[in-house]
């Protein structure tokens, strides 16, 4: 299975358009809006989650750029990991190609239907039911709803995918929405070939430089607590969704060291596993 991150930025990517912090002030790489593009074979390839930068992330990623035909796509379909606005905003940009098949859990279907209900005008989404040479797995991991619901409904409002390839047997679980370690979530990662964990802040107190909640209250778990997970198990673990506030985007910083001294990675837009 070829995975390839398209973004690796929580929402407002980095920098983000109306933040003067230190980091989106920097001359760091940018980095886009959380989004994976993953194919059994090379040809078809879907997407988990679809961030509003989607269109610039398949523009600058040959293997997704359309074709042979003139209105061919290799995109063959969406599956998203929860409702909020970095992860699915997406959908929208994609309205060309109408009848995009799209899979979410039943609340997630729900939370989006305004969304949906604009795409239906353009040809609209199908459901995604079948991906050939793959097979999926979810596990509920949050009950973090996003702002813009009122509804209470019981969820799953997030869940992380767990995503083997049939022939090579390699794995990628994907969980970029981790409000804790969840129950169930260390068997669910049990010999994954790739773990994408959430990383969307360091330490439990960040978002008070700018002037923001702090982030359990945001339904993220810090690096810090995942790392005392992970340190000294086997496996190969990333982070993904950084907020434009964690210091680990600075690749000099103390914290970037200390995620990779704890045996994990920070890879940035464009990195490219075969699993
Ligand atoms: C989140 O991951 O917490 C949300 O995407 C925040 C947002 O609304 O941008
Ligand atoms: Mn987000
Ligand atoms: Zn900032």
């Amino acid at each position: 299975m070829k995975v390839i991150l398209l973004g690796t930025a929580a929402g407002g990517g980095c920098p983000q358009w109306n933040c003067a912090c230190p980091l989106c002030t920097s001359a760091l790489a940018p980095r886009t809006q959380d989004c994976v593009a993953i194919s059994a074979d090379g040809v078809g390839w879907y997407l988990l989650n679809c961030s509003p930068d989607i269109r610039s992330q398949i523009l600058s990623t040959p293997p997704l750029r359309a074709g042979p035909g003139p209105r061919e796509t290799p995109l063959r379909g969406v599956l998203l990991t929860d409702a909020e606005l970095d992860h699915s905003l997406g959908l929208l940009m994609l309205r060309e190609a109408g009848g995009l098949p799209v899979y979410a859990p039943d609340t997630v279907l729900d939370a989006l239907s305004p969304f949906r209900a604009i795409v239906d005008g353009y040809g609209g989404w199908t459901s995604l039911v079948d991906l050939p040479g793959l097979r999926i797995s979810s596990l509920p991991v949050s009950d973090k709803r996003p702002k813009y619901v009122s509804s209470t409904g019981d969820g799953p409002w997030v869940v992380a995918y767990r995503i083997t390839d049939l022939a090579t047997g390699g794995s990628l679980v994907y969980a970029p929405c981790l409000k804790s370690w969840p129950e169930g979530f260390d068997s669910f990662v049990e010999g994954a070939s790739l773990v994408l964990l959430d990383g969307t802040f360091y330490a439990p107190d960040e978002m008070a430089g700018v002037g923001g909640p702090d982030q359990l209250a945001m339904g993220h778990l810090p690096i810090t607590a995942s790392l005392a997970r992970i340190s000294g198990r086997p496996g190969r673990w990333a982070f993904t969704h950084l907020n434009n506030t964690n210091p680990v985007l600075d690749p000099v910083s103390e914290e970037h060291a200390a995620v990779l001294s704890a045996g994990a990675s920070l890879p940035a837009d464009g990195t490219e596993f075969s699993l």
